[in-house]
């Protein structure tokens, strides 16, 4: 697993991180050894970088890391936990006081069983708050108390990226990046490599539309908010399926295949699925620190990490994949960008 250094913090990150919503039961219902097996395929694969909030199950992510970290972590191989804070019923979406952001914080902090969290994330908070910027103030004071050790942003929209570059004490930055969300490459990522801010790329497979193994008989269950948000009812559109429609999606997803199969002489000998394209797009990206895929099974972790190991993808290939995206998915793209 190669490592990348995360914006100015100095904190070595693996390549591929792990996303931890799933560990939260928010993409359905996973058993405590499910989860447990999750967070160890990590420690073997060397992935060092978990992603979690404080919302995340209403608190069962943190704490399943928290316990797992507990009973398995060993000197030698030192886990970077990021977290967020900002979505809580408590704060959102209008009662955003510094007392209750730093009482959230020291629940992460209980819950993980840390001194200090790695690395604090905004959680979307509404654009308001964030454009006061106010947040940036407390943040910078719990950094000074020793509570947090970093901080960073977690966005929705292009322009609130932007808006975070301008805090020079801002470490990352994350945001949806995916072979089906480009716009970022030409607004956003030059100036954050130009200001050292770690990009952190989330919904690398669509929410696992780009895992290319979806059918439209798929179910999901109740507890999913691949169900349940499937068109933005609950939180922003965007986070679910990357804010395409779930049959519009898979309709994309086969074009996109049957494209990639016309032009199967571009990656001859290697014949990459459509998994290993969308996370290797992200790992080519030089501004990206880390991609954090999320996983229900340890197999889905293992097949992520073992893109790390594979050589860049072939220039025409990533031509290919920004036409497409430019001619065929950027029109169905719900809840702006
Ligand atoms: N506002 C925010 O800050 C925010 C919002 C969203 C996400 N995030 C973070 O970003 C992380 C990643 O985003 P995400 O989990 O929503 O989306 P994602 O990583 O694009 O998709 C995750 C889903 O893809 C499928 N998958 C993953 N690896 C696979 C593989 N190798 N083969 C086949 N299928 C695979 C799994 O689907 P199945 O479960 O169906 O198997 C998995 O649940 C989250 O876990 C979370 O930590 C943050």
């Amino acid at each position: 697993m190669k490592l990348r250094t995360l914006g100015h913090s100095g904190l070595q990150v693996s390549e591929i991180g792990l996303g931890c919503w799933q560990l939260g039961d928010d993409f359905g219902p996973i058993s405590q050894d499910t989860a447990n097996e999750i967070l160890a395929a990590a420690q073997q694969q060397q992935v060092n970088f978990l992603d979690t909030a404080d919302v995340y199950g209403a608190g069962l992510s943190e704490n399943r890391i928290g316990q797992w970290l507990a009973n398995n972590q060993h000197n030698s191989t030192q886990t970077i936990v990021a977290t967020k804070v900002g979505r809580d019923a408590k704060l959102f979406p209008n009662q955003y006081t510094k007392q209750t952001m730093q009482n959230n914080i020291e629940g992460s902090l209980q819950r993980l069983g840390v001194d200090a969290i790695d690395l604090i994330q905004l959680h979307c908070v509404p654009r308001e708050v964030l454009f006061a910027g106010e947040v940036f103030n407390w943040l910078e004071d719990f950094q000074q108390q020793g509570l947090i050790r970093f901080y960073g942003a977690s966005v929705e929209m292009l322009d609130e990226a932007e808006f975070c570059l301008n805090y020079s004490k801002v470490t990352s930055l994350q945001m949806l990046l995916n072979i089906f969300r480009q716009d970022a490459l030409d607004k956003v990522l030059p100036l954050a490599t130009s200001k050292n801010v770690g990009i952190i790329a989330r919904l690398p497979l669509a929410s696992g539309l780009l895992s290319g193994k979806m059918s439209a008989d798929r179910q999901f269950s109740a507890q999913d908010h691949r169900n349940y948000n499937k068109d933005g009812a609950h939180f922003h559109v965007g986070e679910t399926f990357n804010g395409i429609a779930f049959e519009q999606g898979l309709a994309l997803v086969e074009q996109l295949q049957q494209l990639l199969i016309e032009h199967s002489e571009l990656d001859f000998p290697t014949q990459l699925n459509l998994q290993q394209i969308a996370i290797r797009w992200l790992l080519d990206l030089p501004a990206v620190s880390s991609v954090i895929a999320g996983v229900s099974k340890s197999q889905q972790l293992i097949n992520n990490a073992a893109v790390s190991q594979l050589d860049k993808l072939p220039t025409e290939i990533t031509q290919l994949l920004a036409d497409f995206y430019q001619q065929k998915v950027r029109q169905h793209i719900r809840g702006g960008i």
